[in-house]
C-alpha cells in the first residue's frame, strides 16, 4: 500500500454510518449516552480530518427513522447532544468554511432542535470549503416514498410525462439533490450492513466495514482507509 495519500486521488464525496456507539459504552460498564457522548467527539475529529484532506462532501448517518423506536430516554439524549453538538461546533465550521447541511425527515424533530440546526445552517450557507451532511431522522426507503410521491404528482398535474423520467430526474428529487454520489461509504462496529442508508445514492460507492467502534474511530484509521480507497480501482461495470 502506498504510504502517501494521493491529493488526486481523494474521494469527493465520503459517507459514514457511525454504528457501535451503545458497545463502546457497554463494553465500559457505562450508559449508553455516554456511547454517545463519546462518538460526538469522533464526530469532530472525522470532520476537521476530512476537511484537512480537502474532501469535498462529509455525510455522517446520525440518527435512523428506525431509531425512533429506541426509547425515549436514549432518543431524547441523542437529540441533547446534537444541540450541544451544533453549539460547540459552529464556530470550527466557520473558521473551516464548512457549510452545514441536513438530509432526512426533518419535521419529525424537537423544535428546539430543528431551530438549532436552521441556525447553523444560515450562519454556514455561504461556506464552500466541505459540505457537511447530518443525515437526522432520515432513512432511504421513505426518501425514495417521497422522490415518488413528488414525481407522481408532476406526472398527474402534467408537468412530466412518464418516458421523461431519467436516473437524472430521480436524482434530483432525492434529499441529497445537491450532493455528487458518495464515492466511499465506511461503516464501522463490524456490522455489515447498510441499515437504510442512502440507496439510490450507493450504487457505485466503495464499501468499507471495519470492526472499529464509532468512539475509537479517528483520524489515523480514516487516513488508513482513504488510502485503501485509492488501491482500489473502480470499473463502473466497464472494461478498464
Ligand atoms: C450508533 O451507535 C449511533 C446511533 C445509531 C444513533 P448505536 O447506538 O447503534 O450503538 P450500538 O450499535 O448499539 O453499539
Ligand atoms: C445505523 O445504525 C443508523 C445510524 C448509524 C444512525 P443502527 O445501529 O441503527 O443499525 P442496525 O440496527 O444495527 O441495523
Ligand atoms: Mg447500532
Amino acid at each position: 500500500m502506498r504510504n502517501e495519500l494521493d491529493p488526486d486521488r481523494m474521494p469527493k464525496h465520503v459517507a459514514v454510518i457511525m454504528d457501535g456507539n451503545g458497545r463502546w459504552a457497554k463494553k465500559r460498564l457505562l450508559n449508553r449516552l455516554k456511547g454517545h457522548e463519546k462518538g460526538a467527539e469522533a464526530v469532530r475529529t472525522v470532520v476537521r480530518t476530512a476537511r484537512k484532506l480537502n474532501i469535498d462532501a462529509l455525510t455522517l448517518y446520525a440518527f435512523s427513522t428506525e431509531n425512533w423506536q429506541r426509547p425515549q430516554t436514549e432518543v431524547s439524549g441523542l437529540m441533547f447532544l446534537l444541540r450541544r453538538f451544533l453549539e460547540a461546533e459552529r464556530s470550527t465550521l466557520m473558521e473551516n468554511d464548512i457549510r452545514l447541511n441536513v438530509i432526512g425527515q426533518i419535521d419529525r424533530l424537537p423544535e428546539a432542535v430543528r431551530k438549532d440546526l436552521k441556525a447553523v445552517m444560515a450562519e454556514t450557507a455561504a461556506n464552500d470549503k466541505m459540505v457537511l451532511t447530518l443525515a437526522l431522522s432520515y432513512g432511504a426507503r421513505a426518501e425514495i416514498v417521497d422522490m415518488v410521491r413528488q414525481i407522481a404528482a408532476a406526472a398527474k398535474k402534467g408537468t412530466i410525462v412518464p418516458s421523461a423520467v431519467t436516473p437524472e430526474i430521480v436524482a434530483d428529487h432525492l434529499y441529497t439533490r445537491e450532493l455528487s454520489d458518495p464515492d466511499l461509504l465506511i461503516r464501522t462496529s463490524g456490522e455489515m450492513r447498510i441499515s437504510n442508508f442512502l440507496l439510490w445514492q450507493i450504487a457505485y460507492a466503495e464499501i468499507f466495514f471495519t470492526p472499529t467502534l464509532w468512539p475509537d474511530f479517528g483520524e489515523e484509521e480514516f487516513i488508513r482507509i482513504l488510502k485503501d480507497y485509492q488501491q482500489r480501482e473502480r470499473r463502473f461495470g466497464a472494461i478498464p
